[in-house]
């Protein structure tokens, strides 16, 4: 049987993909250090497993859940956004907790586009927003975003997109759709402003846009987290997604949520609930407790973000690649030095030569095809290994 039309131009994610070859090569021995991806190798806090451990071991935890989650979870999401974001959340009704945000991406597509309608999605951006639009069956615009313009959105380009029948595949006047805003931004780990989400709000209110901000990196290496929800007024026009696999170490957990007006919260539950059912309870009751955590987990966490990010900036020194050493979030994002084409060419380079692996910009968007992203998600130890190898490579 054939594959259904809406897989067409959907390829195996990058990363499945390079996990193959790199596995290939462990069998060959190489013992391969891979930079490339973002899940934390730290575990979570002890009260966090401890509450899944003990939870589990109660008879009367193991049944299906509440498609809306746990009262005791939605709680400490709101009391969570209220803390950190000062974003006020409606326990029962503005809260949608998912299984990891990125499931959220592909509930909130199916949920508003229609085949053909407009999303924007930002260029480089996380591949995930590209194909979950493309399976709903959106027509794509990307909206790029350059180095020289503080990778922000450029409000006159993005207004041209409103502005010019010709770039619209249908014609006339584009009115209403999705947008998909990511800050801290991955992969640049460019921080968001206030002026900003500001200028974002009153951009989504003029053009009756729909913005799913996507928010999972709020508290790496940054002291000041961020909520697009916190501008006035944003409810009328933006959801968020938020995730606790960066923030808590728990990225195998899959434990993220949608935030926004009631409406909103309901129509995504629409399709969601369609899907799966609730997550196990133990595991939203150990993220409640997760949640409940203070500034002493996140300044923890960050003290060893930051050591090693000090390493690999020494390691794309001694690359040759520049970089802006104020980023927030998992990675380095890093220009690579003008005798290499792009960052597919250093990236096969490095893992040709020295058997590690950084990714290459470019699986992010034609934008990033200069740059190279490398993940902060290993020991000091092996980045010290990486950079020895790379030295001897870049000595000879
Ligand atoms: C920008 C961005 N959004 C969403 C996700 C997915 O996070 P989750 O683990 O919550 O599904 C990632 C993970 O790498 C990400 O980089």
């Amino acid at each position: 049987m054939k594959t259904a039309k809406r897989l067409e131009g959907i390829g195996e994610y990058y990363f499945s993909q390079k996990l193959r070859e790199i596995d290939e090569m462990n069998k060959a021995g190489k013992q391969v250090i891979n930079l490339g991806i973002g899940s934390p190798d730290l575990p979570p806090h002890p009260d966090v497993i401890k509450t899944l451990h003990e939870e589990a071991l109660k008879q009367n935890q193991h049944g299906y859940q509440n498609y809306k989650g746990s009262p005791v979870l939605r709680n400490a999401i709101s009391r969570w956004y209220k803390k950190w974001y000062n974003v006020d959340l409606n326990t029962d009704t503005e809260i949608l907790p998912l299984i990891g945000s990125k499931e959220g991406i592909m509930h909130i597509c199916m949920t508003y586009i229609n085949e053909g309608d407009v999303v924007l999605i930002p260029n480089p951006g996380y591949p995930t927003y590209r194909s979950a639009a493309t399976i709903a069956g959106a027509t794509i615009i990307e909206y790029k975003l350059k180095e020289e313009n503080n990778w922000f959105p450029d409000f006159v380009e993005l207004e041209k997109v409103f502005d010019t029948p010709k770039s619209l595949p249908f014609g006339g006047r584009f009115r209403g759709g999705l947008m998909f805003v990511n800050y801290p931004h991955m992969p640049t780990g460019k921080l968001p402003t206030k002026e900003l989400f500001v200028q974002l709000v009153a951009f989504a209110k003029k053009h009756n846009i729909l913005i799913c901000h996507d928010n999972p990196y709020s508290f790496i290496l940054n002291d000041s987290p961020m909520s697009l929800l916190s501008v006035d007024g944003a409810k009328d026009v933006v959801i968020e997604l938020n995730s606790l696999s960066k923030s808590h170490n728990m990225a195998g957990w899959r434990m993220g949520m949608l935030v926004g007006a009631k409406q909103k919260i309901d129509e995504v539950l629409r399709f969601k609930s369609n899907m799966d059912s609730g997550m196990f309870l133990p595991v939203q009751l150990a993220a409640a407790r997760a949640l409940e955590l203070g500034p002493e987990w996140h300044s923890e966490v960050n003290k060893v973000y930051t050591k090693r990010r000090k390493k690999i900036f020494e390691m794309l020194k001694i690359l040759d690649c520049s970089f802006d050493e104020n980023q927030a979030g998992l990675f380095v994002w890093a220009s690579v030095p003008s005798n290499f084409k792009d960052g597919y060419e250093l990236s096969d380079k490095v893992l040709g030569d020295s058997n590690v692996f950084i990714t290459p910009g470019g699986i992010f968007g034609s934008a990033g095809d200069k740059y190279v992203r490398v993940s902060l998600c290993s020991s000091e130890d092996k980045i010290e290994e990486a950079i020895n190898r790379i030295k001897i490579k870049v000595n000879v």
